[in-house]
C-alpha cells in the first residue's frame, strides 16, 4: 500500500471508534453491538476514497477525517441491514458471525438504524465545535443524505430486492442496480473529500465521474468475488448471490467478460483522475480495486 494511503487508514481506524466509548449502562449492548461491527474487518474503500481526495484537491486531512468516518458508519450499517434474514440472509461479515447471528435481530436493526444517524451527528457536532466550517458540513449533510437515500443506496437495495428470482432482469436495470447501492455511497465518499479540500465544482464533477466509472466496478467485481472467491479471503459467504436467486453482471454475461468489464471501467475512472495534479496515491488505489481478490 502506497505510504499515504496507509497514514490515511490509520488516521480513520483512530477516528472510528470514539464515538462508541460514551453510553449508557442500561443500554451499552447497543454501543457494543454497534462497535461490533465497525470494528476489524473492513477494507476502508470509501472512507479512504474521502480521504485521497481530500489530499488530491491539497486539502487537510484533519478537515476531512470526521467525513470519512462518517461515510464508514453509513456503510457500515447498510452491510449489518443487508446481511438480516429479510435481506440477503448472510450469516457471515468481515470475518465474523453478522450482526444479528451475535446480538439478535432487532439489535442489528437498531444498531444499523444507530450507525445513521450517528453519521449525521458526527458531522453535525464537529461542525458546531467549530472543526469542520458551517457552510462545508452542510454541503456534506446535503451530499451524503442523498447518496445514501431513497434516491441513491436504498434505492438500489429495493430494486436488488425486486429482482431476485427474476430471470428476465436486463443489463441497464442491473447497471442501475449497481449505480445506485454502491456506486452511490462511493460518489458521495469522493465528493465528500473534495468538499472538505473545498475544491471547485469541476473538481467535483471530476471526482463523481471518477465514482461513477469504479462504483460499478467496484460492486461487479464484488459479484465476480462472489463466485471465484473463498470464505478465507472474503470473510462473507460466498455463493450468496446464486442462493437468493440473483441475477448479477457474472450470471449474465460471465466471470472474464465481467474482468474486462471492470478493467474498462477502471480506465475511465483513471482518466477521470487527470483533472488532479496530485493524483498518484489515488491512481494506485483504483488499480489495487480493479485487481482485488478479497
Ligand atoms: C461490500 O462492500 C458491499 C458492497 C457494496 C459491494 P466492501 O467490499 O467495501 O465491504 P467491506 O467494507 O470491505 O467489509
Ligand atoms: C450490498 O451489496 C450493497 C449494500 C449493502 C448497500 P451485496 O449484497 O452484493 O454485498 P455483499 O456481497 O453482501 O457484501
Ligand atoms: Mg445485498
Ligand atoms: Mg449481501
Ligand atoms: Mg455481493
Amino acid at each position: 500500500m502506497n505510504k499515504k494511503t496507509e497514514e490515511f487508514s490509520q488516521l480513520i481506524e483512530e477516528n472510528l471508534y470514539k464515538y462508541f466509548n460514551t453510553y449508557f449502562d442500561e443500554y451499552k449492548v447497543l454501543f457494543d453491538s454497534m462497535e461490533y461491527s465497525v470494528k476489524n474487518g473492513g477494507k476502508r474503500v470509501r472512507p479512504l476514497l474521502t480521504m485521497l481526495f481530500c489530499d488530491a484537491c491539497g486539502g487537510d486531512p484533519l478537515k476531512a477525517v470526521q467525513l470519512a468516518v462518517a461515510v464508514e458508519y453509513i456503510h457500515t450499517y447498510s452491510l449489518i441491514h443487508d446481511d438480516l434474514p429479510c435481506m440477503d440472509d448472510d450469516d457471515y461479515r468481515r470475518g465474523k458471525p453478522s450482526n444479528h447471528k451475535v446480538y439478535g435481530e432487532a439489535m442489528a436493526l437498531l444498531a444499523g438504524d444507530g450507525l445513521l444517524t450517528a453519521a449525521f451527528e458526527r458531522i453535525a457536532t464537529w461542525s458546531r465545535a467549530g472543526l469542520i466550517d458551517c457552510d462545508v458540513a452542510i454541503s456534506a449533510i446535503s451530499e451524503l443524505s442523498a447518496y445514501a437515500g431513497s434516491r441513491g443506496m436504498i434505492g438500489g437495495q429495493v430494486i436488488d430486492i425486486q429482482n431476485e428470482d427474476n430471470k428476465d432482469i436486463k443489463l441497464e436495470t442491473l447497471m442501475m442496480l449497481d449505480n445506485l447501492k454502491t456506486g452511490a455511497l462511493i460518489e458521495a465518499a469522493c465528493s465528500l473529500g473534495c468538499i472538505a479540500a473545498r475544491a471547485n465544482d469541476d473538481k467535483i464533477q471530476a471526482a463523481k465521474e471518477f465514482a461513477s466509472n469504479i462504483g460499478l466496478a467496484f460492486q461487479i467485481k464484488d459479484d465476480i468475488l462472489d463466485v471465484t472467491s473463498s470464505f478465507e479471503k472474503l470473510g462473507k459467504a460466498i455463493g450468496s448471490d446464486m442462493e437468493n436467486g440473483k441475477t448479477t453482471y457474472v450470471t449474465l454475461l460471465g466471470v472474464e467478460e465481467c474482468q474486462k468489464l471492470v478493467d474498462k471501467l477502471t480506465d475511465e475512472a483513471l482518466k477521470a483522475l487527470d483533472a488532479f495534479e496530485n493524483n498518484e496515491a489515488l491512481k494506485e488505489y483504483a488499480l489495487y480495486l480493479a485487481k482485488r481478490d478479497y
